[in-house]
């Protein structure tokens, strides 16, 4: 009798940050003899195979399938609030027709839904139909300890049970963990108070459907965050290994990633690169966005910098004049870079970066030490992992009276992180003890290889 390849219907949150994570686990998962089905939105599906080169290369190892979000082309799919609530009001019934159609279609049936964590009505789907179910978290294991923890932070006094900040106190889930101030936690971060409430929702909601999950993976390292997996037992790492996984093919990036910064690099010298990238969100005005390009300029190092067209509204052609002449010599700009490509780059000598978590594990995957510029959700608590828990990078302090980042103040930062050994050997010792959970016989390879023996059952 043929014993059927486990089918894994993989469904990201439809964003940038969550897609790649996703794409590379489902690349693992292909090399381990899985089928993959992957579910993207209608709009997104579009972009990324606009964006790949070869769109069939990933076909031939991935199914993707594509349904509608519920949101006109137009629309703004930045505006967080919106977007979670109109695919889960949108998506559910169209995930559900599309498991029915595939399963009476095919001879492979879908055997378990690997969901987002915050997609919780994908798993009460999966459920419905019966199917087994898995979820991936993309950020760190600490921020999802955090969530877990909004009835403690409500009987604590510092939030009330709409998630409206009570009370200005630190929050440190346990020793060795990062810091978060009140106003950083994910969703009071994030756009406006409707926005910070939807958000606050649907984190509460997730807290109760990921129990319907029987895998709660994520993406790091056990050695990065020992604390916070103490924590919560039931969330299994299983990164870094993502982080290094491209396997020279797309993960689903939204934009076509400019090469040519690769035989750039080729040119610098060793160890002498500020790299600068605001991951797939973040958006300048054109003060700040002035106030960088200076402080690059008066820093006087080789710099790549990534300026997505969509950085702000026109922003990529609004540098201060003559920047472009001036650096030219010395500096680059891309559209979108092959990030892990470039970090793994023996030219690069720091990482300007936003503290997306993916940015944050392709960073300390390669030894790089960072200069961190924090904007939202997340970002905040991997700030505090980078500068406060494992001394890999400097955060940059805003002006109190005008709240930007000034020019002296990032000349500063890159000279102290450029100017100490220290921060270059802790981002060495960092990627060896991270990587290892990813070798034979690490807890991210255990992990790893205990979920596909459980997929396969
Ligand atoms: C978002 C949130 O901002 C982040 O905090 C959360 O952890 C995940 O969702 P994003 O802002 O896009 O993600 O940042 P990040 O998590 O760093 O992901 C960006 C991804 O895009 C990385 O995998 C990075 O390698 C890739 N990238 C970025 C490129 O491939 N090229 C680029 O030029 C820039």
């Amino acid at each position: 009798m043929v014993i059927p390849l486990p089918h894994i219907l993989a469904i990201p949150f439809p964003a940038q940050g969550h897609v790649i994570p996703m794409m590379e686990l489902c690349q693992c998962l292909v090399s381990q003899g899985c089928k993959v089905t992957f579910v993207n939105t209608d709009y997104n599906h579009k972009r990324i195979i606009n964006a790949m080169s070869s769109p069939a290369h990933i076909e031939d190892q991935i199914h993707m399938v594509s349904i509608p979000d519920g949101m006109d082309p137009w629309e703004d799919r930045n505006d967080i609030g919106k977007l979670l609530e109109t695919i889960k009001r949108v998506m559910r019934a169209e995930l559900e027709e599309l498991i029915k159609n595939i399963n009476d279609s095919e001879d492979d049936n879908i055997t378990c839904v690997l969901a987002d964590e915050t997609l919780g009505w994908a798993l009460e789907v999966a459920e419905k139909m019966n199917i087994k179910r898995a979820v991936l978290w993309t950020s760190a294991a600490a921020v999802l300890t955090l969530s877990f923890s909004i009835p403690k932070l409500i009987d604590d006094g510092i939030i009330n049970t709409k998630g409206v900040l009570l009370k200005n106190q630190m929050i440190q889930q346990a020793p060795m963990m990062p810091f978060t101030k009140p106003e950083n936690l994910v969703w009071a971060s994030i756009g406006d108070a409707t926005t910070q409430r939807i958000v606050f929702e649907t984190m509460s909601r997730n807290n109760q459907t990921v129990k319907l999950a029987d895998w709660i993976l994520c993406n790091s390292a056990i050695d990065l965050e020992p604390a916070a997996f103490a924590l919560a037992p039931e969330i299994q790492p299983i990164g870094p290994m993502l982080a290094t996984t491209r396997l020279g093919i797309s993960s689903g990036s939204f934009w076509a990633e400019d090469l040519s910064c690769l035989e750039w690099l080729d040119q610098q010298p060793q160890n002498s690169v500020i790299y600068i990238a605001f991951g797939s969100f973040t958006v300048f005005d054109k003060t700040q966005f002035h106030e960088l390009a200076l402080g690059l300029e008066i820093s006087n190092k080789p710099f790549l910098w990534v300026v997505r067209e969509d950085i702000g509204n026109g922003l990529n052609h609004a540098y201060p004049d003559g920047f472009l002449d001036r650096t030219e010599s010395r500096g680059k700009v891309v559209n979108w870079a092959p990030q892990q490509k470039v970090l793994g780059h023996p030219s690069i000598a720091c990482f300007l970066s936003h503290c997306g978590w993916n940015s944050t594990l392709e960073g300390v995957s390669n030894g790089v030490p960072f200069l961190c510029w924090p904007y939202f959700a997340d970002q905040f608590v991997n700030e505090s992992y980078i500068c406060d828990v494992w001394n890999v990078g400097e955060r940059f302090e805003r002006d109190e009276e005008s709240g930007i980042i000034k020019q002296g103040e990032i000349k500063k930062k890159v000279e102290q992180v450029l100017g100490d050994d220290k921060f270059k050997n802790n981002a060495l010792s960092l990627k060896e003890l991270a990587m290892n959970n990813a070798m034979q016989g690490g807890q991210s390879h255990i992990v790893f290889n205990n979920f596909i023996d459980w997929l396969k059952a």
